[in-house]
């Protein structure tokens, strides 16, 4: 027993659940949904119609495959094709089949935290695209990219799609850049997606969707601490709930108790009262514009250097250079 309590105490999911529940408000982060039950809820998202980023950012990728292979290849011999967080690859495959059938030389290099994810990835492309050169590497974005970079001297592209990095605050996202920043040679460059600022309700039906999939995969956090810490949240006394700030173009999502309860967490032995309607603030997904972009990349050390949008401007991809 004595054993388990020190290894749980090491646990940086134990110790985040006990300070985020501990804290007022409450809050829970956002990296936690992603279990095999959360990656499922999250593919759900990602084909729901209201969730209008991947389609466009798809959009995107098809439209300007052409332009954007250009810029990735432009003036060198090979280059690794360095993506952080690949998912299932569905976009990234877009421009992998472009420059396969272009024929330019490139290792294509997919970074996750999931060896299962990555072993999915790696034999789709080895079936769907055999003479894509792909090297799948395990571990967090920033130890391996360094290990990567420390090994190899080749010039860099590197990929983070998905608008991943609205997951961050301002100052976060601005300390992320500056570390990509700092592994970039002079031409190497950073393809990312933003997604934009729009309409409010569009953006509020791609969090808060009908069908409730969204619901879900908020509430994935509290199925995983009743599996994973023992804990007794009963979900029906709790909704999702989602807001839009026009001012900020931060949308957040919270979960909300509908009456006063309590609740414990066994393995962390943790009791948390909720008064009613007391929340959990569990995610940000930040919308952005050029302006805010320009603004991030300039303290980062980096400039915009190619922006490419879908025709509603709903989303963007932007190449960042040093
Ligand atoms: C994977 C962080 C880009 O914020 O849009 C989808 C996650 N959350 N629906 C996003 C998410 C609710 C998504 N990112």
């Amino acid at each position: 027993m004595q054993q388990k309590t020190t290894l749980n105490a090491t646990s940086q999911f134990h110790k985040d659940v006990y300070k985020g529940l501990s804290d007022f408000p409450k809050h829970l982060s956002s990296k936690y949904f992603y279990d095999a039950r959360g990656d499922k809820l999250f593919q759900e998202i990602m084909a729901m119609p209201e969730y209008y980023l991947t389609n466009c950012e798809y959009r995107i990728l098809d439209l300007y495959k052409d332009e954007i292979c250009n810029e990735f290849f432009k003036g060198s011999k090979e280059f690794d094709l360095i993506e952080l967080g690949a998912g299932d690859g569905k976009k990234t495959k877009i421009l992998l089949k472009h420059l396969a059938v272009r024929e330019i030389p490139f290792q294509y290099i997919p970074i996750d935290i999931s060896q299962n994810a990555l072993n999915q990835l790696e034999s789709s492309i080895k079936n769907e695209l055999p003479t894509v050169n792909v090297k799948a590497l395990q571990g967090t974005y920033f130890e391996t990219l360094e290990q990567l970079c420390s090994l190899q001297h080749k010039r860099k592209v590197i990929m983070f799609l998905g608008s991943n990095i609205g997951n961050l605050l301002h100052p976060q996202a601005v300390e992320f850049l500056m570390s990509i920043q700092q592994l970039m040679g002079e031409d190497d460059l950073f393809f990312i997606g933003f997604d934009q600022k729009k309409h409010p309700k569009t953006i509020l039906d791609a969090y808060n969707d009908a069908s409730g999939i969204t619901e879900r995969f908020n509430k994935n956090l509290l199925v995983r601490i009743n599996k994973e810490l023992d804990a007794n949240f009963d979900l029906d006394k709790f909704i999702h709930w989602e807001v839009y700030d026009p001012e900020t173009g931060t949308a957040k999502s919270y979960l909300v108790a509908k009456e006063k309860q309590t609740v414990y967490i066994n393995e962390i032995d943790l009791t948390v009262s909720f008064e009613a309607w007391e929340s959990i603030h569990t995610e940000i997904s930040q919308k952005y514009d050029d302006q805010v972009v320009s603004w991030l990349a300039d303290k980062a050390g980096m400039r915009i250097s190619k922006i490419f949008s879908d025709e509603n401007k709903l989303y963007k991809n932007y190449i960042l250079k040093k």
